[in-house]
């Protein structure tokens, strides 16, 4: 067993393995079809198992859940649909003497409509103290019924909503998120009293959602028109919604906070593809990591593969942080499918895995991720995302990404709730997918993930942060780590040789001392 996260050291976050609990669908302890934090304590040995050292819970808090939990009413309680206090700190207690880190995701740049605040700032009127918290503003044109700019929301359609008293608010995302004001003093102190709050209770971190968000430029000017908003993608310069400099002064406040409160750290969503102004992130005083994106927005060719490495890296490089990888998430199409879907796109998610966790730096692992789950296709009723509403049924959104957990048994919901109608609808077939059944085959995707992890945390192969790349086969990519970990990674087409070495743990079959296309290994000399 892991020592008690409180014996280990202070920068405990640098190569950790993190796991994204996406809470609804982890695992559900009361029967509701929705997961929850008591499944998740009941699952808690499961991850020890896995080998992970810390979680991430996505939004737990009360929400009327227009996002599923990213429009929050209150940040400083638990939405009865995941538990309560109570059930948090046990949670966190149980998690901390298996080992298990817990961090938790702190939305700052918006609020739920339902959120005081913003009840208070539409019945105040304009004008007002309560309204000065978010981003009010008289629209354009003559009766001023045109929205104050010309800026998207990211989920479709106008970022503002026009109140009944004439005056529009500015939402970045769905209309039931305004935008909180960072220029108000009252604003960043709520947001410290939030960190307090947890921080005091024991959790160990923060994921900071849409932190390239927050600051927004004076006098709110239109930004680059631009096509498709999409989701948090990163537009550049021209688009005013996002990485404005001010944000850094709300770095640096979240990052004082957190000085109080030894080897508590934070990682920021930071949509910036520029590789200095992510690092401008990762300032001594600023975050401790950045998610880099590369890695889950790159193809599966060797040159960009090579290319999201290069560049994760070289954003990192005279910066405190080490890199930050990411293949799949909650937002985003799962890397099995990516790959290519079926046998195929399970065969480079293997290699991806191995790929993803010989590199330096911490990881990230979406639920599911170790199960190689794939998106799952639903029909039109049963889509929840605010994104296939807003883009009037044009963009189907995130739900496929955002299926249940299978843990057991041949049919839905597989162990994931006693109830088959679980919030996202589980499909037939996924008998074989299941945590159980994985744990039985040791040729699955978890046997591959447990062993993956357990060599990560044991072998000094993975000692040292840097990585120095290999002379390779066309079409292969090869690294070595200062510790001796030596990364193979075949794209070319065919079988190529295997380097000197001891194989420790390779994706595929690698007898005749070969590695087939689309695999991977691990070796040491
Ligand atoms: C982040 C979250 C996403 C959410 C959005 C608005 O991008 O990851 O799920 O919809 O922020 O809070």
């Amino acid at each position: 067993m892991s020592p008690e996260p409180t014996t280990l050291p202070a920068d405990w976050w640098r190569e950790a393995v993190f796991y994204q609990v996406y809470i609804r669908s982890f695992a559900d302890g009361n029967g509701d079809g929705v997961g929850d934090l008591a499944g998740l304590r009941g699952r808690l040995t499961y991850l020890r198992d896995l080998g992970v050292d810390a979680l991430w819970i996505t939004p737990f808090y009360p929400s009327p859940m227009a996002d599923h939990g990213y429009d929050v009413a209150d940040p400083r309680d638990v939405e009865p649909v995941f538990g309560d206090l109570a059930e948090f700190d046990a949670l966190l207690a149980e998690a901390h003497a298996l080992g298990i880190r817990v961090t938790i995701d702190l939305v700052p740049n918006h609020s739920s409509h339902d959120h005081e605040w913003f009840q208070a700032a539409l019945a105040a009127g304009p004008g007002s103290p309560e309204r000065a918290r978010y981003l009010f503003r008289d629209g354009r044109g003559p009766d001023g019924s045109e929205p104050p700019n010309n800026w998207p929301s990211v989920f479709g359609g106008p970022a503002w909503t026009r109140v009944p008293d004439g005056q529009w608010y500015l939402h970045i995302f769905a209309p039931e998120q305004p935008d909180l004001n960072f220029a108000d003093p009252e604003v960043v102190a709520d947001l410290e009293e939030t960190m307090r709050f947890w921080l005091d209770r024991g959790v160990d971190g923060f994921r900071i959602d849409v932190a390239h968000g927050m600051a927004k430029p004076e006098g709110l000017p239109d930004m680059v028109p631009m096509e498709d908003t999409g989701l948090l993608d990163d537009h550049g310069p021209g688009d005013h919604r996002f990485d404005q400099d001010g944000v850094h002064v709300v770095h640096r406040r979240i990052r004082s906070v957190l000085e109080e409160y030894p080897g508590r750290m934070a990682v920021g969503e930071v949509w910036v593809s520029d590789d200095e102004r992510l690092a401008q992130y990762l300032r001594p005083d600023e975050l401790q990591l950045a998610f880099n994106f590369k890695l889950l927005t790159a193809e599966w060719t060797p040159t960009a593969l090579r290319d999201a490495i290069v560049h994760s890296l070289a954003a990192v490089e005279g910066t405190p942080a080490p890199a930050c990888w990411v293949l799949s998430n909650h937002d985003r199409p799962r890397h099995v499918t990516r790959y290519g879907g079926g046998e195929l796109g399970t065969r480079r998610a293997r290699a991806a895995a191995l790929l993803q966790l010989a590199l330096p730096g911490a990881a990230y692992l979406y639920n599911g991720d170790e199960l190689g789950m794939p998106d799952v296709d639903l029909p039109d009723e049963a889509l929840q995302d605010p994104i296939w509403f807003r883009s009037g049924g044009t963009e189907r959104g995130r739900d496929a990404c955002r299926i249940p957990v299978p843990w057991s048994g041949s049919e839905p919901p597989y162990g994931f709730s006693s109830r088959a109608d679980t919030w996202l609808p589980m499909p037939e077939g996924w008998a074989d997918l299941t945590a159980e059944a994985q744990a039985a085959r040791p040729a699955s995707m978890q046997s591959l993930y447990r062993a993956a992890l357990a060599f990560r945390a044991s072998s000094p192969a993975f000692g040292g942060e840097e990585l120095t790349w290999l002379p390779a086969p066309d079409g292969c990519l090869a690294f070595r780590r200062p510790g001796g970990l030596v990364c193979l990674l075949n794209l070319s087409g065919t079988a190529v040789p295997l380097p000197e070495g001891t194989v420790l743990l390779a994706s595929t079959d690698v007898e005749g001392g070969e590695l087939p296309s689309d695999a991977a290994a691990w070796l040491v000399a």
